[in-house]
């Protein structure tokens, strides 16, 4: 049956990149995803943010923008799914082509800049249909518009009562402007406004609230950022976004504007994690996202901090069987270290005391 995964797999990577994925995720969300999942290892099984995941392997947020495919996300075994980035408006994003496979350097440039269907479609089709597991709701602010902080807080009064997590996402490159909301005192004002809408829209036992940061800050930004966190400001940190630089390595397609993901993000990703981690003294959870591409890049984030994972762009080139892998590979390799669960490697290369 892999067999038969790695040749559509291998027949949608002939297709362009934004076609291919398209069809995809109109594939999945007619409930047509191979049914991957099964009872996971239980080793995999982790509470983190007060919530319970049958195994730490997530699908990062922009494959499934506009909430149409989740279920069919979890058929193929994630633990859990990150549907958005969803704006107020719909909005057409930028002029095609904006995705772009590097295939020597397994990785995906991608400026898509928010393309979605608005907030509305996107509520109404989670209410129809209800996910067969943990959700998390990533918001975004439209292009055009002048008050981003009322943009985010229109996001979290729409989907707090719908999501298992809520995601503030000021690190996408491709909107003008909006990694600037990643400065500290920006910062503030956006997560001030939205905790407060997130508890007066859910008054009892409210959904956590992450942010999700770009890999490209500074260490200054790092060490701001991380100090917030720790007040409590927001519940979790996702590390990390794409990032805008091009590291020396990369062989294709290396000038196309946007942002990078895949197999070259890994490094990168990883350390800014281990940077949050230390900064945080494993205090804050983080979840692990940028180049996972099997079972031993998810033990090295969990290692570098992450009490979850998330993982993207290698569906592209490993296909859908690609999560039972990781998820096998993971349980094996805590084993073989004597871990009895997740959450006891969580930060292990990081801080040595835990
Ligand atoms: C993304 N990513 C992303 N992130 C986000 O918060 N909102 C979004 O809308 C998108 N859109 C998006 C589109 C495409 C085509 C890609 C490849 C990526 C970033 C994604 O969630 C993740 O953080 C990075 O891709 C790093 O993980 P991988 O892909 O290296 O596993």
């Amino acid at each position: 049956m892999s067999g038969l995964y790695s040749l559509g797999t291998s027949v949608l990577r002939l297709l362009p990149p934004e076609t291919a994925h398209n069809l995809t995720v109109k594939i999945m969300a007619k409930g047509l995803a191979p049914k991957l999942g099964g009872v996971d290892d239980a080793v995999l099984r982790t509470d983190v943010f007060g919530q319970a995941f049958p195994n730490p392997i997530g699908l990062a947020a922009g494959f499934d923008k506009n909430a149409e495919a989740y279920n069919g996300a979890f058929d193929l075994g994630f633990g859990f799914v990150e549907v958005g980035t969803v704006t107020p408006k719909p909005q057409e994003g930028n002029p095609k082509p904006r995705l772009f496979r590097l295939k020597d350097d397994k990785a995906v440039i991608n400026r898509m800049g928010f393309n979605n269907g608005g907030l509305d479609a996107f509520t109404k089709r989670i209410v129809d249909t209800p996910p067969k597991g943990m959700l998390g709701i990533n918001l975004g602010k439209n292009k055009t518009s002048e008050d981003a902080v009322a943009d985010y807080v229109t996001g979290i009064a729409q989907t707090a009562t719908l999501a298992g997590y809520l995601v503030v996402n000021v690190s996408s490159p491709n909107t003008p402007g909006l990694r600037d909301l990643q400065h500290i005192e920006s910062l503030k004002v956006l997560i001030e406004a939205v905790r407060a809408a997130r508890d007066e829209t859910v008054k009892d036992a409210p959904p956590p609230l992450l942010l999700k940061v770009a890999p490209d800050l500074t260490d200054e930004q790092i060490e701001e950022i991380a100090d917030y966190a720790k007040t409590g400001a927001v519940d979790g940190l996702i590390v990390s976004n794409t990032t805008i630089s091009r590291p020396a390595t990369l062989r294709d397609q290396r000038d196309e504007a946007g942002g990078l993901s895949g197999a070259p993000l890994m490094d990168l990703s990883t350390d800014v994690l281990k940077k949050f981690c230390l900064h945080t003294d494993g205090g804050v959870p983080l979840v692990g996202v940028g180049g996972v591409t099997n079972g031993a890049d998810a033990y090295a984030k969990i290692k570098a901090g992450a009490s979850l994972v998330q993982l993207y762009s290698a569906l592209v080139y490993e296909g859908p069987t690609l999560v039972n892998r990781v998820k096998e590979e993971l349980a094996s390799l805590l084993r073989a270290d004597g871990y009895r669960s997740v959450a006891e490697a969580v930060g292990k290369d990081v801080i040595r005391s835990s």
